[in-house]
């Protein structure tokens, strides 16, 4: 059974600029390579120069584009940095089509009474803080696309219901209601915002969370990633909601 977002065949993204957080690794790098086969021109976001650099050069090998992606060093935690982005690609771009939000830290599973601010703080920082304020930057951007399509990553942790993953599962609920709460301010707007809740995937991130997995049980990156060039769609005009990957079956 597929996923119902991919019913249709899907979309090309020819022309339509997108920013991508979290592009180095996992999730977010197989989705800028679909969303760049799908014809998107890409603003790649990671902490390392040469890890953007190597994905550049994937992305140009799989899609025999010469045109180079366009790069940008950024950490999550520089706020400053991320407040810049706005006004930076206006200059630039005038517009931004699609905003992917991939870029997420687990910490440190432990029960709350060995938790250090530390971790807390950083995975509320990255996870959370860090899409308010991108959301905040890239908003009259989205809004000057003729359909701007702002994506988030969210999991299943952000129910709260399991023991030890408090700073991840606090960060994403806040995601959640961050996210619906942007859905709600440009409901009359051209721009919808989304949140894809994956399932487990085959990244580094699940093998930390859960080392004795066979992580060859498991969904790819590279399975999911059409979801999100689906949830890309100018067409498809959904805001506020949760698309979830409920079983490994959907993709
Ligand atoms: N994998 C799953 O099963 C699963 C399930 C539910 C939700 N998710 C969510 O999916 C998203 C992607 O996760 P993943 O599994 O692909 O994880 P991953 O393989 O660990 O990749 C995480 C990405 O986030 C980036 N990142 C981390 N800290 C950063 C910072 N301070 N500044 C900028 N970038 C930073 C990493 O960059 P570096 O290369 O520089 O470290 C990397 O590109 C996350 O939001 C995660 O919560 C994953």
């Amino acid at each position: 059974m597929r996923h119902p977002l991919l019913d249709g065949p899907l979309p090309r993204l020819d022309g339509r600029v997108a920013l991508i957080t979290g592009a180095t690794r996992g999730i977010g790098h197989a989705v800028a390579i679909a969303m760049a086969k799908a014809g998107a021109h890409l603003i790649l976001t990671g902490r390392t120069a040469g890890a953007l650099e190597e994905l550049d050069d994937t992305i140009k090998a799989a899609t025999g584009r010469t045109e180079p992606s366009s790069l940008i060093t950024l950490n999550l935690k520089h706020g400053d940095k991320i407040d810049a982005l706005g006004p930076s690609l206006y200059q630039r771009f005038g517009k931004l089509d699609i905003l992917v939000a991939a870029a997420g830290i687990l910490g440190t599973l432990t029960p709350l009474g060995h938790l250090k601010t530390d971790v807390w703080t950083d995975a509320l920082d990255i996870n959370l803080t860090a899409n308010m304020r991108l959301i905040r930057t890239l908003d009259p951007l989205l809004r000057l696309s003729d359909a701007g399509r702002a994506i988030f990553v969210t999991s299943g942790a952000a129910s709260g219901s399991n023991a030890y993953w408090s700073s991840y599962a606090v960060s994403k609920a806040g995601l959640d209601a961050l996210v619906r709460t942007y859905a709600a301010e440009i409901a009359n707007t051209s721009v919808c915002a989304n949140l894809l809740s994956p399932g487990p995937i085959r990244t580094a991130m699940r093998a930390k969370a859960f080392p004795g997995e066979d992580p060859l049980s498991l969904k790819t990156p590279d399975d999911i990633a059409p979801l999100f060039v689906a949830m890309a769609d100018p067409a498809r005009t959904e805001n506020g909601r949760t698309y979830a990957v409920k079983t490994a079956a959907w993709v």
